[in-house]
């Protein structure tokens, strides 16, 4: 219907258009608009690929333009403090401040609903704990490792340069060397922009990016060179992401220039593929053989892999294996299924994995029933982002925590939902070089060091409440539902 109005009306519009021409006052911006309405709208009509637009020609693309905008619009006009997801205003605004280095005090009253949400809550005791002065750090390396390394309580989680910007990169590295706590590079390699003095964690990819041979294997000489680097403080292997376990990883074309393809060590403007699982690892057996050959090649450094728990019974089968072949990873890193990730089909981010309680209380489980708790740390992933997630993390059974989201919050990110499009509007999650001169790596250092501060200085403070006087106190019966 408004398809054949458009073609009636175009067709009686220009002719009184061309009588009416001499009359207008601006006649080039007239014709200007007339000509690109009347240009679209043919477009639209004849283009064969979108029913909508072919069907409501110029004003169909209302629709796009609004779909477009409708995280922003959703924002700030529709969403609650309470609303937004994955991260609902209240928290997002808590990371801000924090990385402002701003006290944040919540007028009024909790805006949760505590009968109908499913709010967790810790029984806070009588007397304080001692509050400790310091947070403390956490020692990983077991019997095999020559270089045991002091991890802090709160890190910079795997986020690759590739998903993210060379100055979101920088200002991560920066603000970890400030704070004293790691970043961990991601699957796409170690770059310039992570050597900014700050300790690293280097993540080995499924798609062994940075160390690979041409059929995707892993290349020895090439780690040796980056796993030996004095700032690679541990090695991470990863078997699997909560966001998308299973399915591997893409780094899509518009986001793998040339720079990213030379330090990842393949074809620049494709679409890059990381494999479900490393080449190196065919049965469960190759998972040890692997920790252990890492081992060597960065000269004993800790060495661990990172994973989301999927079927329980193979998780205690690489542990049995990892203890039959004396190849203890020296962590292991929980990631949860409800983690993040720059892009992953929605039914693996929706459906795919165990959610991060279940699975870190059941890994600690496991470890302390074969003997191994003490050898192995365990490093939890998913959704911490304040003092309580980090506390909570840690009476399930964490050693310490990395955050991924916490610290895009921190540089400055607005929750826009387009970190898979190269069109990041706060030049984080984007190779786009004008988007990314938004982005201050100097300033942004700071609110990276900021944000890890003081939501340490949270955790401290939560674990007074809690009565407690050292993590060994804390234990999983503290948090309610
Ligand atoms: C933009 C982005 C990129 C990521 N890239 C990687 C990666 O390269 N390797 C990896 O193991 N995990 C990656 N992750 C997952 C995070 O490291 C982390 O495990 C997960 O997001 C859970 O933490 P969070 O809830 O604090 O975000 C990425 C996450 C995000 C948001
Ligand atoms: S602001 Fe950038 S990093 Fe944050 S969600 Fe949007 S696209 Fe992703």
């Amino acid at each position: 219907m408004i398809r054949t109005t458009y073609i009636i009306v175009s067709f009686i519009l220009f002719p009184i258009f061309i009588l009416a021409y001499d009359y207008l006052p601006d006649q080039t911006v007239a014709i200007t608009i007339l000509m690109t309405l009347l240009l679209i709208g043919w477009y639209d009509v004849f283009q064969k690929k979108n029913a909508i637009l072919r069907d409501y020609p110029i004003v169909g693309h209302f629709r796009y333009i609004f779909k477009a905008i409708a995280p922003e619009l959703q924002q700030y006009f529709i969403e609650r403090n309470t609303d937004g997801k994955p991260f609902n205003k209240n928290e997002i605004s808590l990371i801000k401040s924090r990385s402002e280095n701003q006290e944040k005090f919540h007028p009024f009253g909790t805006e949760l609903d505590f009968y109908a949400d499913k709010v967790q809550w810790l029984g806070h005791a009588f007397i304080p704990g001692k509050k400790m002065a310091e947070p403390p750090r956490i020692k990983v390396g077991g019997e095999h490792c020559l270089k045991p390394y002091n991890a802090a309580l709160l890190n910079v989680s795997a986020m690759s340069f590739g998903s993210l910007s060379a100055n979101a990169i920088t200002a991560l590295n920066s603000g970890a060397r400030k704070g004293g706590f790691y970043h961990n590079t991601g699957e796409g390699g170690i770059t310039p922009f992570h050597q900014q003095g700050g300790d690293i964690v280097l993540q080995i990819g499924t798609g062994n990016f940075g160390f690979r041979n041409n059929d995707g294997s892993f290349n020895d000489e090439a780690f040796v060179k980056k796993g030996t680097l004095k700032e690679v403080k541990m090695i991470e292997i990863k078997l699997s992401q909560g966001a998308k376990p299973g399915h591997g990883g893409v780094l899509p074309a518009a986001k793998n220039t040339e720079e990213i393809a030379r330090i990842r060590l393949v074809k620049p403007h494709t679409n890059i593929l990381s494999p479900p699982v490393n080449p190196e690892i065919k049965e469960v057996g190759d998972i040890p053989k692997f920790v252990k050959r890492v081992r060597a090649l960065s000269e004993g450094k800790p060495v661990g892999f990172k994973l989301c728990i999927g079927i329980k019974a193979e998780f205690i089968k690489l542990i049995d294996t990892c203890i039959e072949q004396g190849n203890l990873p020296d962590f292991i890193t929980v990631d949860a299924a409800e983690g993040g990730t720059g892009a992953a089909p929605l039914e693996y981010s929706d459906h795919i994995g165990m959610k991060g309680d279940e699975a870190l209380k059941f890994v600690v489980q496991v470890l302390k029933e074969k003997n191994v708790r003490e050898q192995v740390k365990v490093i939890y992933a998913g959704k911490v982002m304040d003092g309580f997630s980090l506390f909570k993390a840690l009476c399930f059974g964490a050693d310490f925590c990395n955050s991924a989201r916490g610290f895009m919050f921190s540089l400055g990110c607005i929750q826009s939902l387009r970190c898979h499009t190269d069109t990041c509007p706060t030049g984080i999650a984007t190779q786009n070089k004008s988007l990314q001169k938004g982005l201050d790596p100097t300033l942004k250092s700071e609110r990276v060091f900021h944000y890890q501060e003081n939501t340490l200085k949270s955790f401290l403070e939560i674990l007074s409440t809690s009565g407690c006087n050292a993590l060994s106190d804390l234990k999983p019966e503290l948090i309610q539902d």
